[in-house]
Order: C-alpha cells, then sequence, then structure tokens
C-alpha cells in the first residue's frame, strides 16, 4: 500500500472549510512524493543485533535550584551532537542526531520530588541535513537552519523551562532547563520542539527518555532491574548507502508531506534487534516516538500480556491484551510473562511487521513476584467538577487538487491570539471535535488529563451549520485508557472529550496534534495558565 497516496478524496475542495486566511494564495502546483529508492528491510537479516537497553544519564554536580539557592539538586547537561551509529550488523554508519553518542539517547532516571537541572547543549553542524520548508510558519528563510529547544513531554514545569517552541537555540548555545518532578511515576520522553522544523529534529533523532519513580511504584515488587526493559520505537526511511532521509513533496517551494512513514522501525536505535531473555516477567516500557505512525503490537502468536500504565502512570488495575494501539506520543508499561515460553523465540509484531525477538532461555534465575490486582488507584474527576467546557475543532485543509496544505486547531493559526485561558487549579473539559478523516493524537504540555468518553457525528452538518448530530452512542475509553494521559487518539469524525485539572504552574504552554507533520503545518496553538485571583 503507496501510504503517500492516501488522499482525502471525500473531503473535496468545496467542503473543505473555507481558509481562515490567504493560504489558498500561496499554494503551488499539486506536492506529489518524490521518493528516493528506499533501503528495503527485508533484504537485511532478522535479530542479528542485541537490542541496546541504553545508558543513563550521569549527573555532574549539584548545583541551586532557581529562586532558592539552599536547594540543590544534580546538574546534567546533554549535548546535541551529529553522530554515525550502526543501526544493523550489515549497514555502514548512518548519520544521526543525538543527546549522547549513539541512536539511542541517554536516559533519565529520577524520583518523584526529586527535581533536576539540565542544561541542553546544542553542538549540532550550521546545516541541516533533512529539508527545510521554508514556507511553513516558524520556518521562514533567514532564521538559522538549525535551531532546537528541548521538552519533557509529560512533564510538569514550569514555562520557562517547558521549551516553547518560538525559544529555541542555535548551534554553539545552550539552555539550562528546571524540572521539579513533583507528579507521580512514569516514563516521560524528552523532545526537540523548535517551530516549523521540530518533525525533522525528531526525525533525525533527537529523542529520548525520561522516568520517574517512587517509592509506591517500587513496593508493588514490578520486574526491575534487568527485567525493565524500555523501547523506544520509532520508524524510519533508509536510502540504498544506509544512510537516513526524509522524503519531499516535489514542491520545491514546499517539501512538507503531510505524515512522514517509514518502512524501518528502530527499536532502541537499532533495525530488527532481539534480547536474551528469562522465562519469567519482564517488564516493557515503551515509546511511540515515530513521527506519524501508529503502532498494533502484538506478541508471537496471540500471546495475552497485561498493560499496568499509560503515558503518565500506572492504571488502577492490569489490562489483559493481544494487541495494543500506541499513537505517536503516547507510552505503555506492559507486563509480559515468558515463563510459558522456556527455550522459545518469540517476535514482537506492529500488524503483520517484525520488530524485535525475545529469546527465552531454558532457566529463570529465580522466582518473578506475582502481578497485584491493585496497582495505583487512579480517582475519576467528577464531571461537576468541570467549571468550563471548550468546543475545539481539529482541521485539515485541502487544495483545489485534494492535496494537503494545512492542519488546523480550532481552525485558528498558530500566531493568532491566545484564545485558550484556563485558570490554574480549575478543571475544564474539552471537547476534540474532529471534522476529519483522520485519527489526530492531541497533547497538552504541563497537564495530565483522563478520557471522558467519544462520540461519533456527522461532520458536513458540523462544519455547515454548527450544530453536532451524532452518528452514534457515546463510548467510554478504553480500560487501557482509564489511568492519567497528556495524549489522546482524537477519533475520525468523533467528538472525544477530556477532562483536565489545570494543576501546575500559570504560563504559556502548547497544545497540537503529536503527528510531527501535523504539529510542524500549524496543528498547534499555545494556551496560557492563568494565576488564579488572590
Ligand atoms: Cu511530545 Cu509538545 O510534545
Ligand atoms: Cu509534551
Ligand atoms: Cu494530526
Amino acid at each position: 500500500m503507496n501510504v503517500y497516496s492516501r488522499r482525502r478524496l471525500l473531503q473535496s475542495a468545496l467542503l473543505a472549510p473555507a481558509l481562515p486566511f490567504s493560504v489558498r494564495a500561496q499554494m503551488h502546483s499539486p506536492p506529489e512524493m518524490v521518493d528516493r529508492p528506499s533501503l528495503d528491510p527485508n533484504t537485511l537479516a532478522r535479530f542479528v543485533d542485541p537490542l541496546p537497553l541504553g545508558e543513563t544519564a550521569r549527573s555532574l554536580e549539584t548545583r541551586p535550584v532557581p529562586g532558592n539557592a539552599t536547594r540543590q539538586v544534580p546538574f546534567y547537561r546533554l549535548a546535541m551532537r551529529q553522530i554515525e551509529a550502526k543501526l544493523h550488523r550489515d549497514l555502514k554508519p548512518t548519520r544521526l542526531w543525538s543527546y549522547g553518542d549513539s541512536a539511542l539517547s541517554p536516559i533519565l532516571e529520577t524520583r518523584s520530588g526529586q527535581g533536576l537541572l539540565i542544561e541542553w547543549a546544542n553542538e549540532l553542524p550550521a546545516e541541516h541535513f533533512l529539508p527545510i520548508d521554508h514556507s511553513l510558519h516558524g520556518a521562514e528563510p533567514g532564521k538559522p537552519p538549525v535551531r532546537t529547544v528541548v521538552h519533557v513531554h509529560g512533564a510538569k514545569v514550569p514555562p520557562e523551562s517547558d521549551g516553547y517552541p518560538e525559544a529555541w537555540f542555535e548551534s554553539g548555545r545552550s539552555r539550562i532547563c528546571y524540572y521539579p518532578n513533583e507528579q507521580d511515576p512514569a516514563m516521560l520522553w524528552y523532545h526537540d520542539h523548535a517551530m516549523g522544523i521540530n518533525r525533522l529534529n525528531v526525525y533525525a533523532g533527537l529523542l529520548g527518555l525520561f522516568f520517574i519513580r517512587d517509592g509506591f511504584e517500587d513496593g508493588l515488587s514490578l520486574p526491575a532491574g534487568k527485567y525493565e526493559v524500555p523501547l523506544l520505537l520509532c520508524d524510519r526511511l533508509l536510502d540504498r548507502g544506509g544512510q537516513l532521509y526524509y522524503p519531499v513533496s516535489g514542491d520545491p517551494k514546499s517539501p512538507w508531506i503531510p505524515e512522514m512513514f517509514g518502512n524501518i522501525t528502530l527499536v532502541n536505535g537499532k533495525i530488527f534487534p532481539y534480547l536474551d531473555v528469562e522465562p519469567r516477567t519482564y517488564r516493557l516500557r515503551i515509546l511511540n516516538g515515530s513521527n506519524a505512525r501508529f503502532y498494533y503490537l502484538s506478541l508471537g502468536s496471540g500471546l495475552v500480556f497485561q498493560q499496568i500504565g499509560s503515558d503518565q502512570g500506572l492504571l488502577p488495575s492490569p489490562v489483559s491484551l493481544k494487541e495494543l494501539a500506541l499513537a505517536p506520543g503516547e507510552r505503555a508499561d506492559l507486563i509480559i510473562d515468558f515463563s510459558a515460553h522456556s527455550g522459545q523465540q518469540l517476535v514482537l509484531h506492529s500488524d503483520t511487521s517484525a520488530l524485535a525477538q525475545f529469546r527465552v532461555s531454558r532457566l529463570a534465575s529465580g522466582p518473578a513476584a506475582p502481578l497485584l490486582k491493585a496497582l495505583r488507584p487512579v480517582e475519576r474527576i467528577p464531571e461537576a467538577e468541570a467549571v468550563k467546557t471548550r468546543r475545539l475543532t481539529l482541521n485539515e485543509y485541502v487544495d483545489l487538487k485534494g492535496n494537503m496544505v494545512l492542519m488546523l486547531l480550532n481552525a485558528t493559526r498558530w500566531h493568532m491570539p491566545v484564545t485558550e485561558k484556563p485558570v490554574l487549579g480549575s478543571t475544564e473539559i474539552w471537547e476534540l471535535v474532529n471534522v476529519t478523516d483522520d485519527t489526530h493524537p492531541i497533547h497538552l504540555h504541563m497537564v495530565r488529563f483522563q478520557v471522558l468518553d467519544r462520540r461519533g457525528f456527522e461532520p458536513f452538518t458540523y462544519e455547515t451549520a454548527m450544530t453536532v448530530r451524532y452518528t452514534s452512542p457515546a463510548t467510554p475509553p478504553s480500560p487501557n485508557e482509564m489511568g492519567w494521559k497528556d495524549t489522546v487518539r482524537a477519533e475520525a469524525k468523533a467528538i472525544t472529550r477530556i477532562i483536565v485539572r489545570f494543576e501546575g504552574y500559570a504560563g504559556r504552554y502548547v497544545w497540537h496534534c503529536h503527528i510531527l507533520e501535523h504539529e510542524d503545518n500549524d496543528m498547534m496553538r499555545p494556551y496560557d495558565v492563568i494565576a488564579a485571583p488572590a
């Protein structure tokens, strides 16, 4: 299937909503995907490289936190550099960007309430090696081509450390950010967020994992140490020489493509890696770090596994699954029991594609503690607590040829005045009205939220008459969405409702679609958390 020919024919130019301003005038001839010949992953030997487990970042010293000279916290320095990494035994080294020395950036480890400081240093070359689209907002010609700003996805941080997309810094510069980590344990992740080129920077390799833990979680005796395995998944395209490339539209003035889909999956920075495991339970911490690809993960022949956590930490109780859907930006915490598979090899798949292999040894070095039925209680936020309900549309715009040219939140471009201004400490319901034919993973910075429900509706009536005509009853979130989330799949032609407590800090944050091509072309908006009146 050619993913690029996925034209939204249903959404003809006539039905497409009017553009918020004269973007149509800037449109160019129809962008047709011009692809370099890519490396066929089927030509590569499978399961010849061990799965890299990553290195834990080490702090250099302690330093006082901003505004409190008596409180010392660990200080880290992570430098972004261009590196060469072996992605597979039989490939030549591939040029990538990383926050460390390898394709899997250093892993940050901390405890709830243990703050830390990170100096993010941009030591990248002055030129970008991926195709910048200067017609995109924030990537205008004249800006330094290599610009970075780091965001810790899922972190509750003061606004000046959140990685605002316009707060980028160029090669040779660095920025110190403070992460208080006053939040429940979870696997967060850090990644680039520079306006207009975010998709390219992340694709080049600027992403990594960030763990927060606490004593409560320690007390659950979940598999730990070598029995806890991070899995960072992302899809890429390599050319026949094994070099990373990012496809272009064919229109030199506007090389942006609506979604990047690779045919190769990097698992912790390797293609088709394997991991030796014992016949016992393991804890897998999975991130979908892809630009646009959704994963549908399964193991072997329908092996049942348990999901114990989602984006923002543990679920109230384990959920049995045979297949796990994971959108870009989402995380899952899984328990897999290999004890019935000693001496066997199990393959992690997404749909029918093999991603990685687990080689189960004959003997376990010791027994694993049984999985508890109750994990961390998640109190449901009552809907009555919401002081405001916002209805926010998700929009896509096509040109006269049916090519996707723009995506927006609430039909509003990035630089328009801020419209979402929740009060610090208040609770709101956001209704994500997806009038498009695509699922958009919607992410809010700084906060965690709960999914209330999803309900099918009729987009045409909505767009023409501004009335909601429901086409189905509301469906509750699936059991593995009953924990705290920071990214939610807003499904096509459905209204997805989330409930959010704006706890944390006042200031300017962003919310956006986590399909990075959408985010860069303009499916991102600032929002302000307003300090509550004294
Ligand atoms: Cu993964 Cu704006 O974040
Ligand atoms: Cu984020
Ligand atoms: Cu999107």
